[in-house]
C-alpha cells in the first residue's frame, strides 16, 4: 500500500493517524514520508539510532517544532474533525495537554523552575478547565504526585524541580502529562537518564496511565529491551523514515529489514549497555541535509546494491512490513 492510503486498526477508530508526514528545513529533508496509526489502548514503540528522527516525528505530532522546520502530511487524532499540521496556533495549544501529552526525556526543560510542582500540575487543570477553582486543582495535584507513586505528596508539591531528584522530576512530568486525561500519552526516552529500578517504576506507570483511560502510547526509545516490554508494536526508523513496521515478537524473531536484524544481533537483549543503549552498527545515519535517493541505509548494508539506489518503497501492510529490496530471507545474499 501507499503511505497516502486510508487504514484503519482492528480495534475501531485510530486515536492518532499519522499519513506521509514530513519534516524538513526547507533545504534539508529529516522525516520523510512518515505513516503508522495508534488505536485505543495500543502501545507502539518507535526505535532507531541517534538522529533517525524519532523526536522530530513526536514534536510534529505535537504541533512543537523548532520555527525553522516544516511539516506537511496529515496528522490525525480522534474527536478532531480535520488535520492537525495545518490547524493554528491556539487550537494545537488547547489540545496539548489535554487531548495529547507528552513526556521529554530531560523533565528540566520542560518544567517551570520558578514554580512550586503543585502550581505547575493545578495551572494545567485550570488552563484546561478541568477544575475551574483554584483550591480544587490544587488538591487533585495532590492527588496526581500520589497517583506517580510519588512518597509524601504534600512535602513534594511545595517543591521547585530543582529540588527533586531525576525520577521524581519524571514522575512529576508524567503527573502533568495524565493530568487531564489524553487519549494519546507520547514518550520520548522518558528513563533514559534514569537508573535500572527507578526506570522499571516508572514504565510500569505509563503502562498503567494510557492503560486505565484506553489511550494510545507512542512510545520513544533506544531501548529495544524497555520497547519489547512496554510495547505491543514497534516502528523501526532509520534516517528518517520507518523502514519496518511489525509486532513485537515478530520483530524480535523475524526482522525483514536488514537494519532491524543488525540492530538486534550488536544488541544481545541480555547485555543491553547500562544505560539502556543499543549498541551501534557500523557507519552512521546520513546527517541531516544528505538524505540519499534510494534506501536511505544502502551505505552501511551488508545486503545493498545497485538495486538500492532506487527507494524499495514499502511491502505488507503498515501494522506489518518493511521497506527493502532484499529482505532478510529472500534468496538474494
Ligand atoms: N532544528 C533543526 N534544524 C536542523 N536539523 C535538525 C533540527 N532538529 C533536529 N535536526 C536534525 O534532524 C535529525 C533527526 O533529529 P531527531 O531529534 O528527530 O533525532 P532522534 O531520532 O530523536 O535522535 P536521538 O535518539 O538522538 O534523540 C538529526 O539529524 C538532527 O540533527
Ligand atoms: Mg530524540
Amino acid at each position: 500500500m501507499t503511505a497516502a492510503e486510508p487504514f484503519a486498526t482492528p480495534d475501531g477508530p485510530d486515536v492518532l493517524r499519522v499519513s506521509g508526514l514530513h519534516v524538513g528545513t526547507g533545504r534539508d529533508t529529516l522525516v520523510e514520508d512518515v505513516s503508522f496509526s495508534v488505536g485505543p489502548g495500543e502501545r507502539v514503540g518507535l526505535i532507531g539510532e541517534s538522529g533517525s528522527g524519532k523526536s522530530l516525528t513526536a514534536l510534529a505530532i505535537m504541533g512543537l517544532l523548532a520555527d525553522e522546520l516544516h511539516a506537511s502530511g496529515d496528522v490525525r487524532l480522534r474527536g478532531v474533525d480535520h488535520e492537525l499540521l495545518t490547524a493554528g496556533e491556539a487550537e494545537r495549544s488547547a489540545l496539548r495537554g489535554d487531548t495529547m501529552s507528552m513526556v521529554f526525556q530531560e523533565p528540566m526543560t520542560a518544567l517551570n523552575p520558578l514554580m512550586r510542582v503543585e502550581r505547575q500540575i493545578a495551572e494545567v487543570l485550570l488552563i484546561h478547565g478541568t477544575r475551574r477553582e483554584r483550591a480544587a486543582a490544587a488538591a487533585a495535584a495532590r492527588d496526581l504526585l500520589a497517583a506517580v507513586d510519588l512518597p509524601d505528596p504534600e512535602r513534594i508539591a511545595r517543591r521547585y524541580p530543582h529540588q527533586l531528584s531525576g525520577g521524581q522530576r519524571q514522575r512529576v512530568m508524567l503527573a502533568i502529562a495524565l493530568a487531564n486525561g489524553p487519549e494519546l500519552l507520547i514518550c520520548d526516552e522518558p528513563t533514559t537518564a534514569l537508573d535500572v529500578t527507578v526506570q522499571a517504576q516508572m514504565l510500569r506507570l505509563i503502562v498503567d496511565g494510557v492503560a486505565d483511560r484506553d489511550a494510545a502510547l507512542l512510545f520513544i526509545s533506544h531501548d529495544l529491551a524497555v520497547v519489547a516490554t512496554v510495547c505491543d508494536r514497534v516502528l523501526v526508523m532509520y534516517g528518517g523514515r520507518i523502514v519496518e513496521a511489525g509486532e513485537v515478537r515478530q520483530l524480535l524473531t523475524r526482522p525483514q529489514h536488514p537494519y532491524t536484524q543488525g540492530l538486534l544481533a550488536a544488541s544481545d537483549l541480555e547485555a543491553v549497555d547500562a544505560l539502556g543503549h543499543l549498541p551501534t552498527i557500523e557507519g552512521s545515519v546520513p546527517p541531516g541535509g544528505r538524505f540519499p535517493d534510494g534506501c536511505v541505509f544502502r551505505n552501511r548494508c551488508p545486503r545493498g546494491d545497485e538495486r538500492c539506489t532506487t527507494w524499495p518503497g514499502w511491502t505488507g501492510t503498515e501494522r506489518s512490513g518493511y521497506a527493502c529490496w532484499y529482505p532478510i530471507g529472500s534468496a538474494h545474499g
